[in-house]
C-alpha cells in the first residue's frame, strides 16, 4: 500500500507545509504586523471544529484582544518581540489589577475543547466555548451575582462566622470535593486533540467507515506514563501509554496502546501483580514511579514472561525525549472485518513522522529535577508552535488461521512481537494533533479510554490479556467518574447518535424522552430498533469457540527469552551500552542481593555480553545460563540509530551576553524559526539584548536554562557571567573570568549527552573552559552564526551525535 499525502493543504497562512508530512511549521511570512509582537496569538492557528464534516479545519489566528487594567483598551505587551510558546493566558495581563467588568477571555488560540454534542450524540454546532463561565460578574453556581469573596459573613469584623454564609459554605464544600481519584494506572499523562484521516488502504480488510479514503476524523490522544502519580515526572524510565479516542460518525473506537509492542504480562488476571510490584513499596510509599526497586525486580525476575517488556523499558524506549517521538502499539492482535464479513489478524502501529528519539538517563535524570512536566510542555509547546505533531497508522496483517500463529509466532501471545521485516506495517492513515485541551481536568483527566469502544470491522481476539481488559476499564472508569454516566462528559461524548435505553444513575445530563425504555415496547412506537448488518451494527464475529474449562496457558507461550535475545541483537553498539547501564543502574537500586543474582540469571539467558557487563557493574559473578540460548534473526528496524529525521520543533539554545555578535543571532533565529524550530535566547540577564537597536528578546537566563531543555546549544562569543553568580552553583559559583559556572555546566552537559554544540565570534575559549574539545564530533566552530547553524541543523536530523558515545569507537 501507498503512504498517501499529508496535509499540505491545510496550513494556518503564515504556516507553510513542510516535507512529504506536510506537516505546518513557521514560515516567513509570519504576519508580524497583524498581531501584537511577541504574543502566542501569532504562533498557531485557532482550530475550530467545521459544522460540516465534523473535522477540524484549522484556521487563520485572530488578532489576540486588546484588554488590560480598565477593560478594553490596549496594554504594552512586554513579553518581547519574539514569538515563543508558553504564555499562560490569551492576552497580556496589565501590571494593574483590572476593575473594569469584561466578559471571560477566549482560551488561546492553539486550544479548543471537546466538539459540541449533545449527551446522546447530537451535534449542536455551538462554540466549544459555550462550555466555559460566561458573564463578566462573579456568581454563585446559581448564578446569582455577588458582591464579595473575601470575607466571610459575621457577626461583626471580629465576630465568629454565621452559619447563614451561603456563599462561603458553598465556595468551601465545592473546593473540598475538587479532587477524583487519580487513574490506578497511567495517572500521569497529558493529552491533544487533532484529527485522523484515512487513506483508504484499510478498505479491504475493513469496513470500519472512518478507515475510508479522505474520511477525517476528530481525535483526542492521551499519552501518559504508567507508574507514577498525577504529580509525578514525565521523564522517569516506564512504558509510555498512548491512548487515541477516534469519534467515528459509527460510535468511538478507542485504540488503547503503548509505546512499546509487548506487555509484562501474557494473562490479565496477574495485573494486579504486576503493578503491585512496580508501584512504591506498601510501607513506606517509595519510590515514586520508578522500577529501580525491590518488588519491581523481584516480580519480573520471579515471572520471567516479563522478561521482553523488562528489556524494552531498559532500552531507550523507556526514557522518550518527547511523546511526539514514540512509536504507539496497540500490543494485542485484533480482527478486522470487512464488508463481506471475511476476517484479517491485525496488529497495529503508530509511526511518528519525527522518528523515534530519547534521552538519555543522565539527561532524564536531570530533567525529572529541573523540569518534571517535561514532556507534557513540549507536546503543548509544540502544537502552539503550529509544529504538529503526526503518526500514521499502521497495520501488519496476518491470515486469520485457526492457529492464530504467524511464522512460528503465538498471536495471541502479547509477549511477542512479529518482526517488520516479515510482516511489514501498512499505513492505513495519518493523524495530525493540532490543537491543546483548555482544560485540563475537563478533558485530559476525565476522558476514559476503552477496549470495548469498537465499531463495525474492528473485532477482538482470544488473546487473555485482551479479554481481561475488555472488563476492566468501564469498572475502574465507574469509581474514578463517580458513577455510570461518564461516556456523557463532554470529551466521552460519541458524535454517533445514541438510543441506548440506560437510564437515569448520578449526573444523568441526558434529558430522555418517551416512556418505554425497554425492548420490545409498543408504548414508544417499538424505538429503539435492532441493528442489521445493512444498517452498520456492530455485530461481533461468529467466532468457534469450544475447549475444556480451565486455568491454563497455551505452551507456546512458555517461550519467555527468544524475542528478548531478538530484541537484544537488534540493537545498535550505542543503544547496547544504554540497555547495560539501565540493568546496572537498577538493579543496582535493589537492596536484596538475591534479587540481583536472580536478575542477572534471567539476563544469562538473554545474552552473554549483556550479562558479563551487568554483573562487573553489580561485582556478583557472572551465572551460566540455564538453558540454550535462542538464534533469532534480528529485526533492523527495532533500532532507533542510523536514519535522518526531521527536525520540526526541535528547541536551539542560543547562549549570548551583552557583547555577543547580535547580528549573528538575529539571524540564527530567523534560520532557526523558517527551519521549524525552536529558538530559545539564553543570557546572563533577562529582558532584551541591544537594547538601542533591533532588540533580541531572552528567553533563559544563565539561571533559568538548563541543558535538557535543548537539543542543540550555540554560543554567540563568550557571554560572561550573570550578575547572580554568586551563590548560583554553591562554592564554584565565582566562575571564571568570561565563564559563567551555569554555562559551563549547560555545555558539559550537552557535550556529555551527544548534543549538537556549534559557536562563533570567539565562543571557543568558552567551550575549552567547558571541557568541550573543539574537534571532537558534532561540535562546530568558527565560520558565519547561520553557516555553524547549517551544520547544527544537519547534525539534529540524526538526534544525536552517536560518534560521541564510547561504543561508536
Ligand atoms: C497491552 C496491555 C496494556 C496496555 C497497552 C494498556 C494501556 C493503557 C493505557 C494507555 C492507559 C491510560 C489510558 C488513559 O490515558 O486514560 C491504561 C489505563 C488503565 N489500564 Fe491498561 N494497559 C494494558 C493492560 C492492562 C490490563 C491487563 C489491565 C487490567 C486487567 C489494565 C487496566 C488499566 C486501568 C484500570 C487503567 C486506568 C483507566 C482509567 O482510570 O481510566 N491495563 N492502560
Amino acid at each position: 500500500m501507498a503512504a498517501a499525502e499529508g496535509v499540505s493543504g491545510r496550513c494556518a497562512p503564515w504556516l507553510r507545509p513542510r516535507g512529504a508530512a506536510g506537516i505546518c511549521v513557521p514560515g516567513r511570512e509570519r504576519p508580524r504586523t497583524a498581531v501584537p509582537p511577541g504574543s502566542s496569538a501569532a504562533l498557531g492557528p485557532a482550530v475550530r471544529p467545521s459544522r460540516a464534516g465534523g473535522a477540524r479545519v484549522i484556521e487563520p489566528t485572530a488578532r489576540r484582544p486588546a484588554t488590560g487594567g480598565t477593560g478594553g483598551e490596549a496594554v504594552t505587551d512586554d513579553r518581547g518581540t519574539q514569538p515563543i510558546p508558553g504564555a499562560p493566558g490569551s492576552a497580556p495581563p496589565s501590571v494593574e489589577e483590572p476593575v473594569q467588568p469584561r466578559e471571560p477571555l477566549p482560551p488561546k488560540p492553539d486550544q479548543t475543547g471537546p466538539e459540541t454534542v449533545s449527551p446522546t450524540g447530537q451535534p449542536t454546532g455551538a462554540d466549544p466555548a459555550r462550555n466555559a463561565q460566561s458573564g463578566a460578574y462573579l456568581t454563585t453556581a446559581q448564578g446569582a451575582r455577588l458582591y464579595d469573596t473575601d470575607h466571610s459573613l459575621k457577626a461583626g469584623p471580629r465576630g465568629p462566622v454565621l452559619l447563614q454564609d451561603h456563599h462561603l459554605r458553598e465556595k468551601i464544600t465545592h473546593f473540598d470535593h475538587e479532587r477524583i481519584p487519580e487513574r490506578v494506572v497511567h495517572a500521569r499523562g497529558a493529552a491533544a486533540h487533532g484529527v485522523f484521516r484515512g487513506y483508504g488502504t484499510a478498505a479491504k480488510v475493513s469496513k470500519a467507515a472512518f478507515l475510508a479514503k479522505d474520511v477525517e476524523t476528530p481525535v483526542f490522544v492521551r499519552f501518559s506514563t504508567v507508574l507514577g502519580s498525577r504529580g509525578s515526572a514525565d521523564t522517569v524510565r516506564d512504558t509510555r501509554g498512548f491512548a487515541t479516542k477516534f469519534y467515528t460518525e459509527e460510535g468511538v473506537f478507542d485504540l488503547v496502546g503503548n509505546n512499546m509492542p509487548v506487555f509484562f504480562i501474557q494473562d490479565a488476571i496477574k495485573f494486579p501483580d504486576i503493578i503491585h510490584a512496580g508501584k512504591p513499596h506498601p510501607d513506606r510509599e517509595i519510590p515514586q514511579a520508578q522500577s529501580a526497586h525491590d518488588t519491581f525486580w523481584d516480580f519480573v525476575t520471579l515471572h520471567t514472561e516479563a522478561t521482553h517488556h523488562t528489556l524494552w523499558n531498559m532500552s531507550d524506549r523507556g526514557i522518550p525525549r518527547s511523546y511526539r517521538m514514540m512509536e504507539g502499539f496497540g500490543v494485542h492482535t485484533f480482527r478486522l472485518v470487512d464488508a463481506e464479513g471475511g476476517t484479517t489478524l491485525v496488529k497495529f502501529h503508530w509511526k511518528p513522522k519525527l522518528g523515534v528519539h530519547s534521552q538519555v538517563w543522565e539527561e532524564a535524570q536531570i530533567t525529572g529535577g529541573v523540569d518534571p512536566d517535561f514532556h507534557r510542555r513540549d507536546l503543548a509547546d509544540a502544537i502552539e508552535a503550529g509544529a504538529f505533531p503526526q503518526w500514521e497508522l499502521g497495520i501488519q496483517t496476518f491470515p486469520d488461521n485457526p492457529e492464530q500463529t504467524f511464522r512460528g509466532i503465538d498471536l495471541l501471545d502479547p509477549t511477542k512481537i512479529v518482526p517488520e521485516e516479515i510482516a511489514p506495517v501498512q499505513p492505513i492513515g495519518l493523524m495530525t494533533l493540532n490543537a491543546n485541551p483548555s482544560n485540563f481536568f475537563a478533558e485530559t483527566e476525565q476522558v476514559a479510554f476503552h477496549l470495548g469502544n469498537m465499531v463495525p470491522g474492528i473485532d477482538v481476539t482470544n488473546d487473555p490479556l485482551l479479554q481481561g481488559r475488555l472488563f476492566s476499564y468501564v469498572d475502574t472508569q465507574l469509581t474514578r467518574l463517580g458513577g455510570p454516566n461518564f461516556p456523557q462528559l463532554p470529551i466521552n461524548r460519541t458524535h454517533a447518535p445514541v438510543n441506548d435505553m440506560l437510564r437515569d444513575g448520578m449526573h444523568q445530563t441526558a434529558v430522555h424522552r418517551g416512556v418505554a425504555p425497554y425492548r420490545p415496547n409498543s408504548l414508544d412506537g417499538g424505538c429503539p430498533f435492532h441493528a442489521g448488518a445493512d444498517t452498520r451494527a456492530f455485530i461481533e464475529v461468529p467466532a468457534e469457540v469450544e475447549g475444556r474449562k480451565v486455568r491454563e496457558a497455551p505452551e507456546s507461550f512458555d517461550d519467555h527469552f527468544s524475542q528478548p535475545r531478538l530484541f537484544w541483537l537488534s540493537m545498535s553498539p550505542v543503544e547496547r551500552e544504554h540497555i547495560i547501564g539501565a540493568y546496572t543502574f537498577e538493579l543496582g537500586k535493589c537492596y536484596e542481593q538475591a534479587v540481583k543474582e536472580r536478575g542477572l540469571k534471567v539476563l544469562a539467558r538473554i545474552d552473554g555480553e549483556l550479562c558479563r557487563k551487568v554483573a562487573a557493574g553489580l561485582g556478583l559473578p557472572v551465572p551460566e545460563p540455564d538453558g540454550p540460548l535462542a538464534d533469532p534473526e534480528p529485526s533492523p528496524a527495532l533500532s532507533q540509530v542510523g536514519s535522518v529525521w526531521p527536525v520540526d520543533g526541535r528547541i536551539i539554545g542560543i547562549v549570548a551576553g551583552r557583547d555577543a555578535d547580535l547580528d549573528g543571532v538575529r539571524a540564527v533565529r530567523t534560520a532557526v524559526l523558517e527551519a521549524g524550530m525552536v529558538p530559545l535566547v539564553i543570557a546572563p540577564a533577562g529582558g532584551v539584548l541591544d537594547a538601542d537597536g533591533e532588540p533580541v528578546t531572552v528567553q533563559r537566563t544563565f539561571a533559568t536554562a538548563r541543558s535538557v531543555e535543548f537539543d542543540a546549544v550555540l554560543l554567540a562569543g563568550a557571554p560572561g557571567s550573570g550578575a547572580d553568580v554568586a551563590g548560583a552553583r554553591g562554592t564554584r559559583g565565582g566562575g571564571e573570568p568570561g565563564a559563567d559556572p551555569r554555562v559551563l555546566v549547560l555545555l558539559d552537559e550537552a557535550y556529555r549527552h551527544g548534543k549538537a554544540i556549534g559557536s562563533w565570534a570567539g565562543g571557543e575559549p568558552v567551550l575549552a573552559a567547558a571541557g568541550v574539545p573543539g574537534d571532537a564530533p558534532g561540535v562546530v566552530n568558527g565560520g558565519t552564526a547561520t553557516g555553524v547553524l547549517e551544520e547544527i541543523t544537519r547534525l539534529l536530523g540524526e538526534h544525536r551525535v552517536w560518534d560521541r558515545f564510547p561504543a561508536a569507537s
